[in-house]
Protein backbone atom coordinates (compact mmCIF):
# COMPACT_ATOMS: atom_id res chain seq x y z
CA UNK A 1 0.00 0.00 0.00
CA UNK A 2 1.15 3.37 -1.21
CA UNK A 3 0.98 6.10 1.37
CA UNK A 4 0.86 10.33 0.73
CA UNK A 5 1.86 10.36 4.89
CA UNK A 6 5.16 9.16 5.72
CA UNK A 7 7.40 8.85 8.78
CA UNK A 8 11.09 10.32 8.35
CA UNK A 9 14.08 10.09 10.53
CA UNK A 10 16.42 13.02 10.94
CA UNK A 11 19.48 12.32 13.87
CA UNK A 12 17.56 10.21 16.23
CA UNK A 13 14.28 12.14 16.21
CA UNK A 14 11.72 10.21 13.96
CA UNK A 15 8.81 13.05 11.81
CA UNK A 16 5.07 12.07 10.57
CA UNK A 17 4.54 13.96 7.85
CA UNK A 18 1.01 14.33 6.05
CA UNK A 19 2.22 15.72 2.65
CA UNK A 20 1.87 19.23 4.01
CA UNK A 21 2.63 18.80 7.71
CA UNK A 22 6.10 17.59 9.47
CA UNK A 23 6.16 16.95 12.98
CA UNK A 24 8.18 15.34 15.50
CA UNK A 25 6.43 12.14 16.85
CA UNK A 26 7.14 12.45 20.85
CA UNK A 27 9.69 9.33 21.72
CA UNK A 28 7.05 8.36 24.92
CA UNK A 29 4.27 8.23 22.43
CA UNK A 30 6.31 5.55 20.25
CA UNK A 31 7.32 3.87 24.03
CA UNK A 32 4.03 3.47 24.64
CA UNK A 33 3.52 1.33 21.77
CA UNK A 34 6.53 -1.18 21.70
CA UNK A 35 5.00 -4.65 20.89
CA UNK A 36 7.76 -6.99 22.03
CA UNK A 37 6.42 -9.94 24.30
CA UNK A 38 6.96 -8.70 27.35
CA UNK A 39 5.30 -5.79 26.60
CA UNK A 40 2.23 -6.28 24.45
CA UNK A 41 -0.12 -9.39 24.52
CA UNK A 42 -0.25 -10.69 21.36
CA UNK A 43 -3.56 -11.68 21.41
CA UNK A 44 -5.73 -8.93 22.95
CA UNK A 45 -3.43 -6.79 21.60
CA UNK A 46 -3.32 -4.79 25.09
CA UNK A 47 -0.32 -3.60 27.44
CA UNK A 48 1.25 -5.71 29.61
CA UNK A 49 2.45 -2.55 31.53
CA UNK A 50 1.58 0.87 32.98
CA UNK A 51 2.66 3.08 30.96
CA UNK A 52 2.57 5.68 34.02
CA UNK A 53 5.49 3.60 35.53
CA UNK A 54 7.50 4.72 32.41
CA UNK A 55 10.06 8.10 32.88
CA UNK A 56 8.96 11.08 31.35
CA UNK A 57 12.07 11.81 29.58
CA UNK A 58 12.32 9.00 27.29
CA UNK A 59 14.32 9.75 24.23
CA UNK A 60 15.30 7.54 21.52
CA UNK A 61 19.19 6.90 21.33
CA UNK A 62 19.44 5.49 17.99
CA UNK A 63 16.87 4.31 15.01
CA UNK A 64 16.74 3.06 11.61
CA UNK A 65 14.10 2.87 9.04
CA UNK A 66 13.52 0.11 6.48
CA UNK A 67 10.97 -0.68 4.64
CA UNK A 68 7.48 -0.53 6.75
CA UNK A 69 9.92 -0.85 10.18
CA UNK A 70 11.56 1.04 11.99
CA UNK A 71 13.66 -0.23 14.37
CA UNK A 72 14.32 1.78 17.86
CA UNK A 73 16.90 1.58 20.95
CA UNK A 74 15.06 3.90 24.11
CA UNK A 75 17.37 5.29 26.57
CA UNK A 76 15.79 2.91 29.03
CA UNK A 77 17.30 -0.24 27.42
CA UNK A 78 14.38 -0.85 25.59
CA UNK A 79 14.96 -2.10 21.87
CA UNK A 80 12.02 -2.44 19.68
CA UNK A 81 10.44 -2.45 16.28
CA UNK A 82 7.36 -0.45 15.11
CA UNK A 83 5.04 -0.84 12.05
CA UNK A 84 5.34 2.05 9.80
CA UNK A 85 1.58 2.08 8.71
CA UNK A 86 0.13 1.12 11.98
CA UNK A 87 1.98 4.54 13.22
CA UNK A 88 0.37 5.90 9.93
CA UNK A 89 -2.74 4.75 10.76
CA UNK A 90 -3.07 6.18 14.18
CA UNK A 91 -2.06 9.43 13.36
CA UNK A 92 -4.72 9.60 9.96
CA UNK A 93 -7.78 10.42 10.97
CA UNK A 94 -8.82 9.66 7.29
CA UNK A 95 -8.65 6.07 8.12
CA UNK A 96 -10.68 5.89 10.96
CA UNK A 97 -13.64 3.65 10.27
CA UNK A 98 -16.50 5.43 11.53
CA UNK A 99 -15.77 9.55 10.51
CA UNK A 100 -14.89 7.76 7.14
CA UNK A 101 -18.60 7.36 6.27
CA UNK A 102 -20.25 10.32 5.24
CA UNK A 103 -23.91 11.14 6.09
CA UNK A 104 -26.28 11.50 3.23
CA UNK A 105 -28.91 14.04 3.35
CA UNK A 106 -32.41 12.69 2.28
CA UNK A 107 -36.11 14.30 2.37
CA UNK A 108 -39.69 13.24 0.89
CA UNK A 109 -37.66 12.62 -2.75
CA UNK A 110 -35.81 9.89 -1.05
CA UNK A 111 -36.38 6.51 -3.30
CA UNK A 112 -34.63 3.32 -4.71
CA UNK A 113 -33.21 3.12 -1.66
CA UNK A 114 -32.04 -0.80 -1.15
CA UNK A 115 -33.15 -2.79 1.12
CA UNK A 116 -31.62 -6.03 2.51
CA UNK A 117 -32.63 -9.68 2.94
CA UNK A 118 -32.53 -11.54 6.41
CA UNK A 119 -30.78 -14.89 6.25
CA UNK A 120 -30.02 -16.48 9.32
CA UNK A 121 -25.68 -16.45 9.17
CA UNK A 122 -25.99 -12.36 7.86
CA UNK A 123 -24.27 -11.00 10.99
CA UNK A 124 -21.03 -12.56 9.90
CA UNK A 125 -21.43 -11.57 5.92
CA UNK A 126 -20.36 -9.15 4.14
CA UNK A 127 -23.35 -8.30 3.06
CA UNK A 128 -24.19 -7.44 7.07
CA UNK A 129 -20.75 -4.70 6.90
CA UNK A 130 -22.97 -2.90 3.53
CA UNK A 131 -26.41 -3.03 5.74
CA UNK A 132 -24.48 -0.90 8.69
CA UNK A 133 -22.64 1.41 6.21
CA UNK A 134 -26.06 1.95 4.28
CA UNK A 135 -27.38 2.84 7.95
CA UNK A 136 -24.81 4.86 8.84
CA UNK A 137 -25.14 7.06 5.78
CA UNK A 138 -28.87 7.64 5.81
CA UNK A 139 -29.50 6.82 9.66
CA UNK A 140 -32.07 3.91 8.77
CA UNK A 141 -32.10 0.61 7.09
CA UNK A 142 -34.97 -1.89 6.21
CA UNK A 143 -34.01 -5.79 6.42
CA UNK A 144 -36.79 -8.23 4.69
CA UNK A 145 -37.70 -11.56 5.42
CA UNK A 146 -36.93 -11.42 8.98
CA UNK A 147 -39.03 -14.45 10.65
CA UNK A 148 -41.80 -13.32 12.46
CA UNK A 149 -41.51 -15.34 15.42
CA UNK A 150 -42.32 -13.80 19.09
CA UNK A 151 -38.89 -12.36 20.26
CA UNK A 152 -37.00 -12.77 17.04
CA UNK A 153 -36.03 -9.23 17.41
CA UNK A 154 -34.29 -9.76 20.34
CA UNK A 155 -32.13 -12.50 18.40
CA UNK A 156 -31.49 -9.65 15.69
CA UNK A 157 -30.56 -7.08 17.76
CA UNK A 158 -27.75 -9.67 19.85
CA UNK A 159 -26.60 -10.81 16.59
CA UNK A 160 -25.54 -7.48 15.77
CA UNK A 161 -23.88 -6.36 19.67
CA UNK A 162 -26.18 -6.12 22.64
CA UNK A 163 -29.58 -5.38 23.68
CA UNK A 164 -29.82 -1.75 25.66
CA UNK A 165 -32.80 -2.97 28.28
CA UNK A 166 -34.86 -0.30 30.01
CA UNK A 167 -36.91 -0.31 32.51
CA UNK A 168 -39.55 -1.39 29.41
CA UNK A 169 -38.33 -5.16 29.24
CA UNK A 170 -35.79 -6.35 27.06
CA UNK A 171 -38.38 -5.24 24.21
CA UNK A 172 -41.70 -3.46 23.83
CA UNK A 173 -44.55 -4.35 21.92
CA UNK A 174 -46.19 -2.15 19.86
CA UNK A 175 -50.32 -2.50 19.45
CA UNK A 176 -52.98 -0.49 20.72
CA UNK A 177 -53.99 -1.49 24.30
CA UNK A 178 -56.51 -0.98 26.97
CA UNK A 179 -55.31 1.93 29.19
CA UNK A 180 -51.24 2.37 27.26
CA UNK A 181 -49.18 4.62 29.41
CA UNK A 182 -47.50 6.11 26.16
CA UNK A 183 -49.46 7.08 23.35
CA UNK A 184 -47.16 4.58 21.04
CA UNK A 185 -49.64 1.78 22.52
CA UNK A 186 -53.09 3.35 20.83
CA UNK A 187 -53.89 3.76 16.98
CA UNK A 188 -53.57 7.48 17.09
CA UNK A 189 -51.31 8.91 14.72
CA UNK A 190 -47.83 9.59 16.31
CA UNK A 191 -46.42 12.69 14.99
CA UNK A 192 -42.27 12.37 14.34
CA UNK A 193 -40.33 12.22 17.19
CA UNK A 194 -37.30 10.31 19.18
CA UNK A 195 -38.01 7.60 21.79
CA UNK A 196 -36.55 8.18 25.01
CA UNK A 197 -35.52 11.71 25.01
CA UNK A 198 -35.37 11.91 29.06
CA UNK A 199 -32.93 8.65 29.34
CA UNK A 200 -29.51 8.67 30.24
CA UNK A 201 -27.90 8.09 27.68
CA UNK A 202 -30.78 8.27 25.62
CA UNK A 203 -30.76 4.74 23.33
CA UNK A 204 -29.45 5.11 20.00
CA UNK A 205 -30.76 2.80 17.80
CA UNK A 206 -34.43 1.40 17.50
CA UNK A 207 -34.65 -1.87 16.29
CA UNK A 208 -38.52 -2.32 15.02
CA UNK A 209 -40.11 -5.94 13.35
CA UNK A 210 -43.52 -6.18 11.73
CA UNK A 211 -45.12 -9.53 12.84
CA UNK A 212 -48.59 -8.50 11.37
CA UNK A 213 -50.13 -5.65 9.75
CA UNK A 214 -53.56 -5.95 8.51
CA UNK A 215 -54.73 -2.74 8.68
CA UNK A 216 -54.82 0.00 5.36
CA UNK A 217 -53.28 2.97 7.87
CA UNK A 218 -50.81 2.77 10.27
CA UNK A 219 -47.86 3.57 7.53
CA UNK A 220 -44.54 3.80 9.21
CA UNK A 221 -43.44 7.38 8.79
CA UNK A 222 -39.05 8.87 8.88
CA UNK A 223 -37.43 12.73 8.89
CA UNK A 224 -34.03 13.12 9.04
CA UNK A 225 -33.25 15.35 11.77
CA UNK A 226 -29.70 16.03 10.19
CA UNK A 227 -31.52 17.11 6.63
CA UNK A 228 -33.78 19.38 9.04
CA UNK A 229 -30.80 20.87 11.65
CA UNK A 230 -28.70 21.76 7.95
CA UNK A 231 -31.62 23.56 6.32
CA UNK A 232 -32.62 25.29 9.70
CA UNK A 233 -28.60 26.12 9.93
CA UNK A 234 -29.00 27.65 6.35
CA UNK A 235 -32.50 29.53 6.74
CA UNK A 236 -32.52 30.29 9.91
CA UNK A 237 -29.36 30.85 11.65
CA UNK A 238 -30.94 32.48 15.25
CA UNK A 239 -33.46 29.71 15.19
CA UNK A 240 -30.84 26.92 14.95
CA UNK A 241 -28.44 28.93 17.22
CA UNK A 242 -30.97 29.19 20.17
CA UNK A 243 -31.74 25.54 19.66
CA UNK A 244 -28.36 23.97 20.05
CA UNK A 245 -27.72 26.52 23.20
CA UNK A 246 -30.85 26.01 25.63
CA UNK A 247 -30.97 22.86 27.32
CA UNK A 248 -34.75 21.52 28.09
CA UNK A 249 -35.99 19.25 30.41
CA UNK A 250 -37.20 15.67 29.65
CA UNK A 251 -38.92 13.78 31.31
CA UNK A 252 -41.06 10.31 31.88
CA UNK A 253 -43.44 9.56 34.52
CA UNK A 254 -44.64 5.95 35.22
CA UNK A 255 -45.96 4.36 38.43
CA UNK A 256 -42.43 2.81 39.73
CA UNK A 257 -40.09 5.50 37.74
CA UNK A 258 -39.47 8.91 36.86
CA UNK A 259 -36.39 9.42 34.62
CA UNK A 260 -35.77 12.78 33.33
CA UNK A 261 -32.52 14.64 31.23
CA UNK A 262 -31.62 17.54 30.15
CA UNK A 263 -30.23 18.40 26.37
CA UNK A 264 -30.36 20.69 23.78
CA UNK A 265 -33.34 20.14 21.23
CA UNK A 266 -29.85 19.96 18.67
CA UNK A 267 -26.86 18.77 20.53
CA UNK A 268 -23.35 19.44 18.47
CA UNK A 269 -20.63 17.79 19.33
CA UNK A 270 -17.19 19.45 19.98
CA UNK A 271 -16.21 20.73 16.53
CA UNK A 272 -19.80 22.07 16.60
CA UNK A 273 -20.84 19.44 14.03
CA UNK A 274 -24.39 17.90 13.86
CA UNK A 275 -24.72 15.06 16.94
CA UNK A 276 -28.19 14.39 17.68
CA UNK A 277 -31.60 15.90 17.76
CA UNK A 278 -34.47 15.32 20.05
CA UNK A 279 -38.16 15.59 19.91
CA UNK A 280 -40.85 14.97 22.01
CA UNK A 281 -42.82 17.84 22.32
CA UNK A 282 -45.41 16.37 25.00
CA UNK A 283 -42.84 15.89 27.39
CA UNK A 284 -40.10 18.86 27.07
CA UNK A 285 -40.06 22.01 29.46
CA UNK A 286 -38.03 25.27 28.65
CA UNK A 287 -36.47 26.27 31.99
CA UNK A 288 -37.86 29.92 32.82
CA UNK A 289 -35.42 32.29 30.84
CA UNK A 290 -35.98 36.05 30.31
CA UNK A 291 -39.21 36.87 28.18
CA UNK A 292 -36.48 37.63 24.86
CA UNK A 293 -34.80 34.34 24.89
CA UNK A 294 -38.33 32.39 25.24
CA UNK A 295 -39.99 34.71 22.97
CA UNK A 296 -37.13 33.56 20.70
CA UNK A 297 -36.76 29.82 21.60
CA UNK A 298 -40.52 29.31 21.04
CA UNK A 299 -40.41 30.97 17.45
CA UNK A 300 -37.65 28.54 16.78
CA UNK A 301 -38.92 25.43 18.22
CA UNK A 302 -42.04 26.08 16.25
CA UNK A 303 -40.42 26.17 12.58
CA UNK A 304 -38.43 23.14 13.68
CA UNK A 305 -41.42 21.49 15.05
CA UNK A 306 -43.20 22.65 10.92
CA UNK A 307 -39.58 21.49 9.81
CA UNK A 308 -40.27 18.09 11.17
CA UNK A 309 -43.57 17.83 10.19
CA UNK A 310 -43.59 19.36 6.57
CA UNK A 311 -44.41 16.81 3.63
CA UNK A 312 -41.34 17.98 2.19
CA UNK A 313 -38.81 16.13 4.71
CA UNK A 314 -41.21 13.00 5.39
CA UNK A 315 -40.72 9.70 4.26
CA UNK A 316 -43.76 7.14 4.60
CA UNK A 317 -44.53 3.20 4.26
CA UNK A 318 -46.18 0.66 5.18
CA UNK A 319 -43.97 -2.25 7.43
CA UNK A 320 -45.40 -5.64 6.07
CA UNK A 321 -44.68 -8.93 8.23
CA UNK A 322 -41.20 -9.96 8.35
CA UNK A 323 -40.00 -6.46 7.60
CA UNK A 324 -37.47 -5.45 10.11
CA UNK A 325 -36.70 -1.53 10.78
CA UNK A 326 -33.11 -0.16 12.24
CA UNK A 327 -32.96 2.85 12.97
CA UNK A 328 -30.59 5.93 14.52
CA UNK A 329 -32.96 7.60 17.08
CA UNK A 330 -29.76 10.35 17.35
CA UNK A 331 -30.63 11.48 13.95
CA UNK A 332 -33.89 10.50 12.64
CA UNK A 333 -37.44 11.11 13.75
CA UNK A 334 -39.85 8.76 13.76
CA UNK A 335 -43.49 8.41 13.50
CA UNK A 336 -46.64 6.57 12.25
CA UNK A 337 -50.00 7.45 10.82
CA UNK A 338 -53.67 6.59 12.73
CA UNK A 339 -54.99 3.08 11.84
CA UNK A 340 -58.50 1.65 12.29
CA UNK A 341 -57.93 -1.42 14.93
CA UNK A 342 -61.35 -3.01 13.39
CA UNK A 343 -59.60 -3.52 10.50
CA UNK A 344 -57.50 -6.30 11.89
CA UNK A 345 -54.31 -6.78 13.86
CA UNK A 346 -51.11 -4.23 13.49
CA UNK A 347 -48.48 -5.88 15.82
CA UNK A 348 -44.65 -4.88 15.98
CA UNK A 349 -41.70 -5.59 18.17
CA UNK A 350 -39.24 -3.18 18.99
CA UNK A 351 -35.59 -3.18 21.33
CA UNK A 352 -33.01 -0.86 21.65
CA UNK A 353 -29.41 -1.32 20.77
CA UNK A 354 -26.66 1.53 21.24
CA UNK A 355 -23.83 2.59 19.20
CA UNK A 356 -21.22 0.45 20.40
CA UNK A 357 -22.84 -2.57 19.09
CA UNK A 358 -23.26 -0.97 15.20
CA UNK A 359 -19.87 0.63 15.24
CA UNK A 360 -17.94 -3.01 16.86
CA UNK A 361 -19.35 -4.40 14.41
CA UNK A 362 -18.48 -2.31 11.48
CA UNK A 363 -15.05 -2.69 12.41
CA UNK A 364 -14.94 -6.63 13.16
CA UNK A 365 -16.05 -6.75 9.86
CA UNK A 366 -14.21 -4.78 8.11
CA UNK A 367 -10.98 -6.34 9.75
CA UNK A 368 -12.80 -9.64 8.72
CA UNK A 369 -13.19 -8.88 5.26
CA UNK A 370 -9.82 -6.57 4.93
CA UNK A 371 -12.18 -3.92 3.27
FE1 LIG B 1 -41.35 6.09 19.14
Amino acid sequence: MKYLMNIEVEKNRIFFNDGNNRQEIHPFWLRERVENKEFLDEITQQRLFDPSILQTNILIEKVKLENDELEINFNDGVKSYLKVSNIINEYSNQKMVMSSIKKVKWDSNLNNLKNFIYNADISETKEMYDLLVSFYQYGFVIIKNVPTQDNFIINFANSIGSVRRTNFGEFFNVRSIPNPNDLAYTSYNLAPHTDNPYRIPVPCIQLLHCIENEVSGGLSTLVDGYTVTEDLKNEFKDYYEILTKIKVKFKFIDKEVILEDWSELIKLDEKGEFKQVRFSPRLDYVPILNKENLDLYYKARNKLSEFYNSDKYRIEFKLNPGDLLMMDNYRLLHGRTSFDSNEGNRFLQGCYIDYDSTEGKIRHLKRKFNI
